[in-house]
């Protein structure tokens, strides 16, 4: 029994290995890929997401747009994390077409509300059309199966000592989504900055054809995630599309999450309270199998590289 997916995103390069691990895991099934501004620009994050989709087998995966600014503040990217491009040192074919027409959200709303209860959301990057969704249609949080985010930490940030970026880029955004009534399963750098590309990993992937040759291993070369002064940058958004897929590798504690948007310089953190009374509004990731975590991803990367190949 396969998961149905739809995976709202910035690619960017972590962004651009979760769509590659999605494609190639057949526990998922991939309903549709949105993009929002987010590392680089909306017409970039739209473009690598139709180039991954294609080049990893998977053209007919719909890509729709979404918004090109967060909702109040102005679009700051992450260009020096992933290269202008947005894909590091990864130079994809031109993919056979281009993303659907119509907006994100009204892709977003359109799928949930045609099968409640059946389509994991999951965001991995601003928050921007999740946060339109929910406010077009406030019953959205009753129909998804599940909602999981690449976003915050309950303990220091990567942009600046208090918030995570994909918090940090659109707080006003992750404010509206983190209060719409659903519990949002957050995958934070508690555990993504423990699952880094390590070298041994990066040589494995040296295996993988033209999936670690094309993509993965030149986008991984010019991933200056400010977190890596190691080399080993770390795979974020991987983390929650796994999450969706293997539940067993991440550990949870429930919490109460509000998110800082008036701060001065805390703007964008996620204040996470574990001992919050009442009901919390989140599952927050607090440990990670990582062994088991990458024994997963490069599995699946492995038969995905053997699909590739296959192909002319
Ligand atoms: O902080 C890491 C997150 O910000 C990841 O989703 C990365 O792609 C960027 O969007
Ligand atoms: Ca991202």
């Amino acid at each position: 029994m396969s998961t149905r997916v739809i995976l709202d995103c910035d690619p960017g390069i972590d962004d651009a290995l979760a769509i590659a691990f999605a494609i190639g895991h057949p526990g998922i099934e991939f309903t549709g890929i949105t993009t929002v501004a987010g590392n680089v620009g909306l017409a970039k994050t739209t473009a690598n997401a139709l180039a991954v989709a294609s080049f990893a087998g998977a053209p007919g995966v719909p890509v729709t747009a979404g918004c090109p600014a967060p909702l109040l503040r102005p679009a700051l990217d992450a260009g020096h994390v992933h290269g202008e491009s947005g894909l590091g040192g990864a130079v994809l074919p031109a993919p056979p077409h281009g993303p659907r027409d119509g907006h994100a959200i009204d892709f977003i709303i359109a799928e949930i509300a045609a099968a409640p209860g059946e389509i994991t959301l999951v965001a991995t990057g601003p928050l921007t059309n999740i946060a339109l969704a929910v406010r077009r249609e406030p019953r959205l949080p009753e129909w998804v199966r599940d909602f999981v985010i690449m976003g915050g930490s309950a303990g220091r940030g990567n942009v600046n000592p208090a918030a995570e970026y994909n918090i940090w880029a659109d707080p006003e955004a992750a404010a509206i989504v983190f209060s719409a009534g659903w519990t949002v399963r957050m995958i934070g750098l508690d555990v993504t900055l423990r699952a880094r590309a390590t070298a041994a990993v990066q040589e494995r992937m040296r295996s993988f054809g033209k999936l670690g040759s094309e993509l993965m291993l030149p986008a991984l070369a010019q991933y200056a995630d400010s977190n890596d002064s190691t080399g080993e940058p770390p795979v974020h958004d991987v983390c929650a599309v796994v999450s969706v897929i293997e539940p067993s590798v991440f550990t949870y504690t429930p919490a109460l999450v509000r998110v800082e948007t008036t701060g001065t310089w805390t703007s964008g953190m996620t204040v996470t309270d574990f001992e919050a009374t009442g009901s919390p509004n989140a599952l927050v990731a607090t440990d990670i199998d990582a062994d088991k975590f990458w024994d997963v991803v490069l599995g699946t990367y492995g038969s995905l590289a053997g699909s590739m190949d296959q192909r002319p």
